[in-house]
């Protein structure tokens, strides 16, 4: 498939409808989500919060063609994806998304050069140019000095970026991160968030699985999911200007209150 043919421009990047997701347990069937319908445009920084078991995790298995909808479309820039086979998702998914980790899943004993150059050598690009574009997306999180260093060589904080240069080395157009930040101290944490700051200015979409208000608060757009539903979806305060260009959500937003305010650390 060429990159953008077939493709409308306009569409949002990520347009879900009527999604469910159905685990099958012997006997017993697990509703992970129950008919979920969302769109996310071009440059928003989407945090989705919700307690634990709410069904976070398999939305964003969805969202980035790790696993497949039961029921309900999906379409990644008008592109239906969700029903895809695996190889077809594997290079959708290595073309346009990026996806980081609670647990960082770097390989031991490698260099994060190295576990940067991974995604690379999958696209067919390897020699120099990896090389190169291994330390450019390292310096871009901040790690260009540390390029040589294995991960028991690295702060938490540090695999956290390394794992994050690795999302982005193949540059795609949307970063999906699964509760980034879960194993990582406050400090650390808010580096994580200043750098996701930092990337969704530089123009890319990024959503983000939490439990934490206070991670779910750096986003311009809170998406609250209860036992498998989407039952909340706001608008920041002070949106982002990627957001503001946007025009409309149509009825995806069924609510524009404005953010919480600011939790007290
Ligand atoms: N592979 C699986 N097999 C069976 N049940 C699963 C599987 N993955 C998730 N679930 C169930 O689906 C529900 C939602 O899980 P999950 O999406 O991981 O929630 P969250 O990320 O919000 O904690 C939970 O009840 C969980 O036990
Ligand atoms: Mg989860």
């Amino acid at each position: 498939m060429e990159s953008n043919n077939g493709q409308n421009g306009d569409a949002p990047v990520i347009a879900i409808d009527g999604v469910t997701k159905t685990y099958q347990m012997g006997e017993v069937a697990v509703h992970a989500l129950r008919g979920v319908s969302l769109d996310i445009h071009s440059g928003e920084y989407v945090a989705i919060i919700g307690a634990s078991g709410s069904g976070k995790s398999t939305l964003m298995n969805i969202i980035g063609l790790l696993d497949r909808p039961t029921s309900g479309t999906y379409a990644i820039r008008g592109q239906e994806v969700g029903q895809l086979g695996k190889s077809e998702q594997a290079d959708i998914r290595n073309r346009e998304i990026g996806f980081v980790f609670q647990r960082f899943n770097l390989l031991p004993r490698t260099s994060a050069q190295a576990q940067v150059e991974l995604p690379l050598f999958y696209a067919g690009i390897t020699g120099t140019k990896a090389r190169r574009r291994a330390v450019d997306a390292l310096t871009r999180v901040g790690l260009g000095e540390r390029i040589d260093h294995r991960p028991d060589q690295l702060s938490g904080g540090q695999q956290q970026r390394v794992a994050i240069a690795r999302a982005l080395v193949t540059q795609p157009s949307l970063l999906l991160a699964d509760e980034p930040t879960g194993a990582l101290d406050s400090k650390t944490t808010a580096e994580i968030l200043d750098l996701f700051d930092e990337l969704h200015a530089q123009g890319l979409t990024l959503v983000v699985v939490t439990h934490e208000h206070s991670v779910a608060e750096r986003a311009g757009r809170v998406i609250t999911v209860s036992d498998g539903a989407i039952v909340g979806d706001a608008l920041a305060a002070q949106p982002t200007p990627a957001v503001t260009a946007t025009n409309g959500f149509g009825s995806v937003l069924p609510t524009l209150s404005p953010a919480r305010t600011a939790v007290a650390q």
